[in-house]
């Protein structure tokens, strides 16, 4: 049996019938706002706080104080004392754009990495990683030698993408191959509202619940609901669980 790390994301680590195999490289996808960045977040804030596992977390993006106070604002009080006590490491945006020479850079993470003493990383977004490189042979080599040494250093791995997953108007990029597990964040609108759902479309040595599970953001983080699976994403009524069928009229007793 393979050992799992949870990502104490409610309901997550449920469909994926107990968390995301260790060592493996997951990547996370979705369209602009559908919560990749705060699954990151999530994932080693809760890495820390509840399995006392320590977490690293890369972003091109962001400033290290803009990701704090994404932490704070949904509800993560303690993040700003993880970083402080380097329970979690951050290369923002500023470290990794320091230099003008991408791949010295890149190098120098891959050395920090090796005998790392955490658990867990998070790259935000991969997408831009991508950039760097000027052709597809070229990432893919990148892209493996980077997920070979993630593996080789012990370390669980979410990596971000910024892609829907409407297939199949979606192109299915190599990253999809190339990593152990693909999970899909998917928002779409409802009426005046929208809906959120998460899918988890592959991985590797797991056996999962592949249905599209209802998804909320709220303070505290994401939330999966479980147990609504299997509803159409048509229509704008929230999903319906199977007692609401075919009840009232003649019910009387
Ligand atoms: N405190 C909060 N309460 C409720 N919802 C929130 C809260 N904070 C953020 N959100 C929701 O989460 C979404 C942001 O998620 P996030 O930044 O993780 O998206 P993303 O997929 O990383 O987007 P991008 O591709 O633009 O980086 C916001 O659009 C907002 O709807
Ligand atoms: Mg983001």
């Amino acid at each position: 049996m393979p050992e799992f790390v949870k990502t104490g994301i409610e309901g997550l680590d449920s469909i994926l019938n107990g968390g995301i195999v260790e060592n493996a490289a997951v990547l996370v996808s979705g369209n602009p706002g559908t919560g990749k960045s705060l699954l990151g977040l999530q994932y080693l804030y809760n890495g820390v706080d509840m399995f006392d596992e320590g977490g690293i977390y890369l972003t091109f993006e962001e400033s290290k104080d803009d990701i704090s106070q994404a932490a704070q604002s949904i509800g993560f009080e303690k993040w700003d004392d993880f970083v402080e006590e380097g329970r979690i490491k951050i290369y923002d945006k500023r470290t990794l754009l320091k230099s003008g020479d991408f791949s010295e850079t890149l190098d120098t993470i891959l050395e920090d990495l090796q005998d790392t003493k955490y658990d867990r990383l998070v790259l935000d977004p991969l997408t831009m990683f991508q950039l760097f490189f000027e052709d597809e042979k070229e990432q893919r080599q990148y892209l493996l030698k980077f997920i070979d040494i993630l593996k080789d250093s012990g370390l669980t791995s979410i990596l971000t993408m910024e892609q829907s997953a409407v297939f199949p108007e979606t192109e299915i990029g190599l990253e999809n191959f190339l990593t152990d597990g693909n999970i899909y964040l998917i928002q779409s609108p409802a009426g005046s509202t929208s809906n959120r759902y998460v899918w988890v479309a592959k991985m590797r040595k797991q056996a999962i619940k592949n249905s599209m599970f209802p998804l909320e953001i709220d303070d505290g983080g994401l939330k999966v609901y479980e147990q609504a699976a299997g509803f159409s994403m048509v229509g704008e009524s929230p999903p319906m669980f199977s007692e609401g069928e075919g009840g009232g009229a003649g019910g009387l007793e």
